[in-house]
């Protein structure tokens, strides 16, 4: 069985992933992927670049704005080797390194904006990754995602009885992930905007699409503080 790993290596799923998303990719999913690059500006960091599906859309970033700088981090060889390769195809001008997103090799405040599309559902720890990003995002910088999540009633006990298995063939892809209420309970980020998109094939559906914003620093202290007043009223109490 495929365990859980910080450096992932499915050279089959690799293989497989652009012949099998085609058909998604020409319909359901580019007016979405065009939202993700709506008014791209200054670094973006797309997170978990696969074999480059975002690419495209960051080239025609790039015509738009000559001065957007484009990064991405994939740590599947098998995916990074396929994103090299489609950055040439497209002409994109994108620095792409082996990171996972649960340990980024850039400095603080480092971006405008992350891009992550369909990755959340694989990040092995995604608490982890959140805080990285929230870490090289500036103040006030997005992330914008779009993900396939965890569905309610029937197709969700449908979700949670094949997960197991799609997991094994799917490199480690979760379809019963709660991304959506990952993303809305993040102190470290404020919900800007978040559709839930009726695309996709049941078991994998629900979408959801949107941007959250990353709260400053200084922010982030203070709600800390504030998770801490019930139990410093607790021991006055006492
Ligand atoms: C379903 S693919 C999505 C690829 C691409 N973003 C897209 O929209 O098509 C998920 C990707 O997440 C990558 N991944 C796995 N673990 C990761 C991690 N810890 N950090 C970032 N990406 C990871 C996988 O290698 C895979 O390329």
């Amino acid at each position: 069985m495929t365990k859980p790993t910080d450096s992932p290596s499915h050279r089959l799923f690799a293989a497989i992933y652009d012949p099998v998303t085609k058909p998604a990719e020409r319909t359901l999913l580019r007016e979405h992927r065009e939202y993700l690059t709506e008014d791209l500006h200054g670094a973006v960091l797309d997170i978990g670049a696969g074999t480059g599906a975002m690419f495209p859309y960051f080239e025609r970033a790039q015509t738009r704005d000559s001065e957007l700088v484009v990064h991405a981090v994939e740590p599947d060889p098998h995916m990074r080797r396929r994103a090299v390769q489609k950055a040439k195809d497209v002409g994109l001008d994108v620095e792409i390194r082996s990171d996972g997103a649960q340990s980024l090799s850039y400095d603080d405040d480092s971006f405008d904006v992350v891009v992550g599309s369909l990755v959340f559902c694989t990040i092995p720890d995604v608490d982890a990754a959140l805080g990285e990003i929230a870490r090289v995002l500036k103040p006030g910088g997005e992330l914008r995602f779009l993900e396939h999540v965890h569905a309610d009633g029937w197709v969700g006990s449908v979700q949670n009885a094949v997960n197991p298995v799609w997991r094994r063939g799917a490199a480690e892809c979760h379809l019963n992930r709660d991304t959506r209420a990952t993303f809305e309970s993040e102190d470290r980020f404020e919900m800007r905007e978040i559709d839930e998109l009726a695309i996709g094939v049941p078991p994998v559906k629900p979408f959801i699409c949107g941007t959250l914003v990353a709260r400053t620093r200084s922010q982030n202290r203070w709600l800390g503080v504030l998770d801490d007043v019930p139990e410093i009223l607790g021991s006055v109490v006492r």
